[in-house]
């Protein structure tokens, strides 16, 4: 069984309970990790606090900027490794569990470097004034990590928040923990002080409850479902405790009559089948003008009847998906389509050799999908496309916005004025123009409106949500 990490040391669950770790490509458990309860949750906020009150805080900026970055060339000497780990723990095909290694290399490179380049401003304000701001951290930081992709996650949350000054307490899911575990383990071994950075395993109701409700945590960070977001922000609210939410989204994709075929075609292809669709910014509607709907569906239908699906180890197109019940909720949204006349214009196929016993879902495009029906605005989280037709410029702006959600977009067309007029009109985090960028994008600053969350996580932005604002105003006429 694989142990918390608290105060870089192993640490057995107080209960003595673990949980069953499945590999998603064959639905075998091939190992447990510990179950986390209140006891082991304390243990970590506390080892967190003296951390907080000790050794981290005497640290200057530039030499927590370069633990990180000891830590991401660590991280990079052991990239296959991890990559393999997080493959076989998430059913990832292994060249996405490369870009993920990738990934939080380059978080922790990136945080290493800006830790040392946070700094306040000097205010004009009545004579015989100097006025100044300082950022400082907020303490202790909770992060409820989810599974579809660990390691980016961890290094965006937990990357930004040791920057500023932080440390922290990671509850990452029940689904998919192996990589976290090994990537705070190399932590310790670059030199990162005892209690800055531990990992409690566990339950989201149980471990994960705790920790967002507890007294002594400063700041949370959250990434998973909307149902979830609420559970959380209510929960932190019993302390006042401030919340960064990152709740997914229903984003479209926008294809005007002049935009490059070429060039949409294996990106709008990527950005539902990269991670199996379980990305909080897939791009999960296709928005296409009238005029050019049915080549563009035909021309997409054939890529998708070329995916295939297979184990992480096979690494094709398409990996299984995270466990048993997504995969039956992927199927019911699909039966739901079924049962109401929505077309499927082309699926995938699983490929021969996939083990038996895996999550296996078949790409699948739909087509025509009345844009407030449940695939149109529902996360399905799982590779399936919606595609519907507008008319023209407005109708385009209403589709987009007419979800719940507001997490990324993008616009295809040639027309520059249009670029800008959609940029704009689009309620979203992000916008991307001629390009989508899934989740991509160590710099640029992350996050949602709507029921997509609220906070900014990546980039140099991120740096200002973990920290807080002080004033001080000093007199001396
Ligand atoms: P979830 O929201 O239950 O899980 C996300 C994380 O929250 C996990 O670490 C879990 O242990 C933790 N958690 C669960 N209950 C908690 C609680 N009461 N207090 C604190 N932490 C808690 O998501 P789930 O059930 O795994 O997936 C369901 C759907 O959520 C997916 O189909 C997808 O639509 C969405 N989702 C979105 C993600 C994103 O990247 N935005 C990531 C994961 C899920
Ligand atoms: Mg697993």
């Amino acid at each position: 069984m694989k142990l918390h990490f608290i105060e870089n040391r192993w640490v057995e669950p107080a209960g003595g309970d673990s949980i069953a770790v499945i590999d998603p490509s064959d639905g075998q458990v091939f190992e447990h990790i510990a179950r986390g309860n209140a006891v082991d949750i304390e243990r970590a906020v506390s080892a967190a606090r003296r951390a907080y009150d000790g050794a981290w805080s005497r640290l200057s900026a530039a030499e927590r900027g370069r633990l990180l970055l000891k830590l991401s060339a660590r991280l990079q000497a052991h990239q296959e490794e991890l990559a393999q780990l997080e493959a076989r723990d998430c059913g990832k095909p292994l060249k996405q569990a490369r870009a993920d290694a990738a990934a939080i290399v380059r978080y922790f490179e990136f945080y290493g470097g800006a830790a040392d380049k946070l700094h306040g401003d000097t205010i004009p304000y009545q004579a015989g004034y100097t006025v100044l701001t300082l950022r400082e951290p907020h303490g202790v930081t909770a992060h409820i990590v989810p599974w579809n992709y660990p390691m980016q996650i961890f290094g965006r949350c937990v990357g930004g928040a040791l920057a500023a000054g932080n440390t922290c307490v990671v509850k990452p899911a029940e689904d998919a923990c192996l990589s976290l575990l090994r990537v705070a383990e190399l932590a310790a071994e670059v030199g990162l002080p005892e209690g800055v950075l531990n990992i409690v395993t566990g339950f989201g109701h149980e471990a994960g409850d705790l920790l967002v409700r507890h007294p002594d945590v400063d700041h949370v960070s959250f990434t998973g479902s909307p149902a979830i977001g609420r559970v959380v922000v209510r929960a932190a609210a019993d302390h006042h405790t401030p919340v960064t939410l990152e709740l997914g989204g229903k984003s479209p994709q926008i294809v005007f009559d002049d935009a490059d075929l070429d060039a949409l075609l294996p990106v709008a292809v990527n950005a539902i089948v990269q991670n199996a669709g379980q990305t909080c910014s897939a791009g999960s509607r296709l928005l296409v003008q009238r005029g050019i709907y049915e080549q563009v569906l035909q021309r997409l239908g054939d890529l998708f009847s070329g995916l295939r699906v297979g184990s992480a180890q096979m690494d094709l197109d398409c990996g299984p998906l995270i466990r048993h019940s997504q995969q039956e909720r992927v199927a019911a949204f699909l039966d739901q389509a079924r049962r109401d006349g929505i077309a499927t214009v082309a699926q995938g196929k699983i490929a021969a050799g996939a083990p038996a016993g895996g999550f296996y879902q078949p790409p699948t495009l739909l087509r025509d999908v009345p844009p407030q029906h449940r695939l149109a605005q529902e996360e399905v989280f799982g590779p399936v496309l919606a595609a519907m037709p507008f008319d023209d410029e407005a109708h385009a702006v209403a589709l987009a916005n007419g979800t719940d959600y507001g997490l990324v977009a993008s616009v295809w067309t040639r027309d520059g004025a249009r670029q800008m007029r959609l940029a704009r009109a689009i309620r979203s985090g992000q916008v991307f123009i001629n390009n989508y960028g899934a989740g991509g994008g160590v710099e640029l600053p992350f996050g949602g409106v709507k029921a997509s969350g609220h906070g900014r996580e990546k980039g140099f932005e991120a740096l200002y949500g973990f920290t807080v604002l002080k004033t001080i105003a000093i007199r001396h006429d």
